[in-house]
């Protein structure tokens, strides 16, 4: 009997199986009440008392292995046809999810590489300043109502640690390290205490130039305005200076494009006036010079600011500024080709 028994333990464990139904027909075969190993537990009862203990165990021995074997040839052949059914090889591969630029980076860069053709070269300064980079260097009176509590979100008082409301904070601080000639694009992103709406936020972003030489004058600034909104807007596109006031420069301007809507002709986006206003800039004034150790008698320098928020808006008409800092990736997704 434990010949038969061994016997069997070889044909086991050495079965092999093509598919499922073949498993089952062995299972049949072995472990089926007439299969031939119940046959082997029938014939138990006839063994010897003094064998049973060892015949005993190598039946159940072999009960348990062939019991293992069946399991194991079923499991491999489950395995292999979910694996069989799910993979197409003929299928395209998923497509891997790319990432985009996000407009206000897209537009930035535009607006630097711009500047870049005229030989300016970025420079950035830190968000977290304090009051003599952003105001006094820049000839703020000291009653002026920017360095109010409301306007400027202040991280620490006397000594003045603040927010940086303006990048014009970056011109002092390269006019201190460096001697004329500068030509600076400064972007980057400004803070001020305003409640968050569609057309406002608390923080928002704006590029600043500044170019001191001898010799600058107003009419080097007009140039390079019309040069750079003919590059960010189209060739066709027209500019005008209005008066304005700034305490950084002397004399100081807004400058209206023809609304890139309407040509000029007038469209509820221009309020049917054909332009909209795009920037601020000015000569730098004599007090900025001198404050920043530049000899006022010897330079001269012009210097202009623009959100980059509102640049970004004429160019793909997006109407609630908040959609800029939301992240969502449906809005961010038409920006794809990086037009
Ligand atoms: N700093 C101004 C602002 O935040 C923008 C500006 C205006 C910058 C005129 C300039 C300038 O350099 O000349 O509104």
């Amino acid at each position: 009997m434990l010949q038969k028994i061994e016997e069997l333990k070889a044909k086991v464990n050495s079965l092999k199986a093509e598919s499922i139904a073949e498993v089952e027909a062995l299972r049949i075969q072995f472990l089926s009440k007439k299969g031939e190993i119940s046959l082997l537990f029938n014939d138990f009862r006839n063994v010897a008392a003094d064998q049973k203990r060892a015949i005993g165990q190598a039946l159940n021995e072999l009960k348990n292995i062939a019991g293992e074997k069946i399991n194991a040839l079923r499991a491999e052949l489950e395995s292999a046809d979910t694996i069989d059914a799910d993979i197409d090889l003929t299928r395209t591969a998923a497509r891997h999810p790319e990432g985009t630029r996000h407009p206000l980076s897209l537009v930035r860069d535009e607006i630097t590489s711009i500047f870049g053709r005229l030989g300016f070269s970025i420079a950035e300064g830190p968000e977290i300043e304090d009051d003599w980079h952003v105001f006094s260097s820049l000839n703020f009176a000291d009653d002026h109502p920017a360095r109010d509590m409301q306007d400027t979100f202040f991280v620490h008082r006397g000594p003045e640690v603040l927010l940086r409301t303006h990048t014009s904070s970056v011109q002092s601080r390269v006019m201190e390290k460096t001697q004329p000639p500068i030509r600076i694009i400064c972007p980057g992103r400004v803070y001020r205490n305003e409640a968050i709406s569609a057309r406002a936020h608390c923080f928002f972003h704006q590029v600043e130039a500044l170019y001191v030489d001898k010799n600058v004058s107003f009419a080097d600034l007009k140039q390079t305005l019309l040069y750079f909104a003919r590059e960010m807007f189209g060739p066709e596109t027209k500019i005008r200076l209005r008066p304005s006031y700034f305490p950084f420069t002397e004399p100081s301007a807004e400058m209206d494009i023809s609304c890139n809507l309407c040509g000029g002709k007038g469209c509820s986006f221009c309020k049917h006036t054909g332009w909209v206003e795009i920037l601020g800039c000015g000569m730098v004034d004599p007090n900025v010079l001198e404050a920043c150790g530049i000899d006022s008698k010897e330079y001269t320098g012009y210097a202009l600011g623009m959100g980059i928020e509102r640049i970004t808006n004429l160019k793909y008409q997006v109407k609630d500024l908040r959609m800029f800092s939301e992240n969502d990736v449906r809005f961010l997704d038409e920006f794809r080709s990086g037009r």
